[in-house]
């Protein structure tokens, strides 16, 4: 009996007979061969369907087969050269399991809107495809760098009482007779976590309320948020881009398939592996802007034409050091020479993608906070907690957060972070 097996593992049984569960995505054929666009799941590949080598039934099955329609091909394993996956099935046998309907998502072109409307089908189209297989590498990698360097992952809750990044963008929810909010961010746990074991990741959905539409912003989007004990922000930066650097090469080691699909240039992604990244001062990005024409003034922060302008006079991904205290949260620990600003930055990632992620060195003193949060007009008792962490043995800590589909839509060069998550939420959208 022929054996069972992935399409991906097409490689290793060429010249033998195989058996694969397949889904149709498109056909074509003439009077004597069919060829059949087939996937697993696992990769896309071509069955070729010869009228002399089958029987009457299967030749007529293949070339009544609808897209989408799934079904059992045994057949022999080739090699094909003209294709981006290499291989390709001799088909000896069909056995249908289920019909398809006519499919919504034909091989022809859709506007967007369209596809977003039938997203829980359109993940089974290639791009999509490519683009999750480069998800699920970041997501892996960043498992194995952490845990690598000694971090264990410690989940933080969704349902918060705290706003560390402001109270503007929250969803609030019912909590029983109280307000909660969905979770901006894992830090505020995270620095708990590191204060019991040493260094610390959480990675989890967050929740912003954001309004506008732009091409950088979901609603709902997973962050990754190291926290590191006796660490400073300048050995902070270090395991930033030792970080993206990492991820970048594992997903050029393990997705060279899907950047094919997605014609990422691989060379482009290669000089994002050499470290160190430039670093600016957030004083240097204003005059910068102000060279090239921006009326940018200090105390500005960056929209998406600014961090665009800034990361283009780089090749690489580039950090922007020590923001003004008034346009960061409260959290921060300030300069130690200066009293307007924090010892912050964020990485801009290049190709005009902007910020992939945010962090900073953090207060460690307690009357410090305890001023920074009221300042903000913070309901003190929900930050009691956090202030306790002060308290006991407060050491200096620093932490950054990845935007995880930020760093896709940057990695895999997509227009949109829409693509970069399986379903999307905006502000016009929470279906399907
Ligand atoms: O810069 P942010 O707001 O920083 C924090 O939340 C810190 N608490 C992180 C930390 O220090 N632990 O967000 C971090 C990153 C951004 O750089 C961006 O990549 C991503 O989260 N991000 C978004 N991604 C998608 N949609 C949105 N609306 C996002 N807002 C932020
Ligand atoms: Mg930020």
């Amino acid at each position: 009996m022929a054996q069972r097996i992935s399409i991906i593992d097409a490689k290793d049984h060429v010249g033998e007979e195989v058996k694969i569960g397949v889904w149709l995505t498109d056909k074509r054929s003439s009077g004597k061969i069919a060829f059949l666009q087939l996937r697993d799941g696992s990769a896309f590949f071509q069955g070729v369907v010869r009228k002399n080598d089958v029987s009457e039934e299967v030749f007529e099955t293949a070339k009544g087969l609808r897209q989408e329609t799934s079904f059992w091909v045994t057949g022999v394993i080739n090699e094909d050269t003209r294709s981006h996956f290499g291989y390709e099935i001799q088909v000896s046998d069909i056995e249908v399991v289920g019909e398809s309907e006519d499919f919504p998502i034909t091989p022809k072109e859709h506007g967007i809107e369209f596809l977003l409307d039938h997203r829980h089908l359109w993940l089974r189209s290639r791009r999509p495809y490519a683009i999750m297989h480069v998800r699920n590498e970041i997501i892996r990698a960043t498992y194995e760098f952490f845990n690598n360097e000694g971090f264990i992952k410690m989940d933080s809750p969704i349902l918060t009482g705290s706003a560390p990044e402001g109270t503007t963008e929250l969803f609030q929810t019912d909590y029983f007779d109280h307000d909660a909010y969905l979770s901006q961010s894992g830090q505020l746990y995270a620095e708990a976590g590191a204060m019991a074991y040493g260094k610390v990741f959480t990675f989890g959905p967050t929740f912003r309320a954001e309004k506008s539409k732009t091409r950088r912003h979901l609603t709902e989007f997973w962050m990754i948020e190291p926290e590191m004990a006796f660490t400073n922000q300048d050995e902070s930066l270090k395991v930033q881009e030792r970080y993206i650097a990492y991820l970048v090469q594992n997903v050029i080691d393990h997705c060279e398939y899907d950047l094919k699909l997605l014609d990422r240039d691989v060379d482009q992604l290669r000089k994002y592996t050499q470290l160190p990244y430039p670093r600016i001062s957030y004083d240097e990005a204003i005059e910068m802007l102000q060279k090239g024409g921006f009326d940018s003034k200090w105390g500005d922060d960056f929209g998406a034409p600014e961090e665009t302008y800034i990361s283009d006079q780089f090749e690489q991904p580039v950090f922007i050091m020590n923001y003004p205290k008034t346009i960061k949260p409260f959290y921060m620990k300030p300069h130690p020479d200066r009293d307007d600003v924090y010892l912050c930055a964020d990485l801009l990632a290049p190709e005009g993608y902007g910020e992939i992620i945010g962090g900073s060195e953090r207060e460690t003193d307690y009357d410090a906070l305890k001023e920074a949060v009221l300042a903000k007009g913070l309901d003190l008792s929900e930050y009691e907690w956090y202030l306790d962490l002060r308290k006991y043995g407060s050491v200096p800590h620093s932490g950054f957060g990845l935007g995880l589909e930020r760093a896709i839509t940057w990695i895999c060069k997509l227009d949109h972070l829409r693509e970069a998550i399986p379903f999307p939420r905006m502000i016009n959208r929470i279906k399907p």
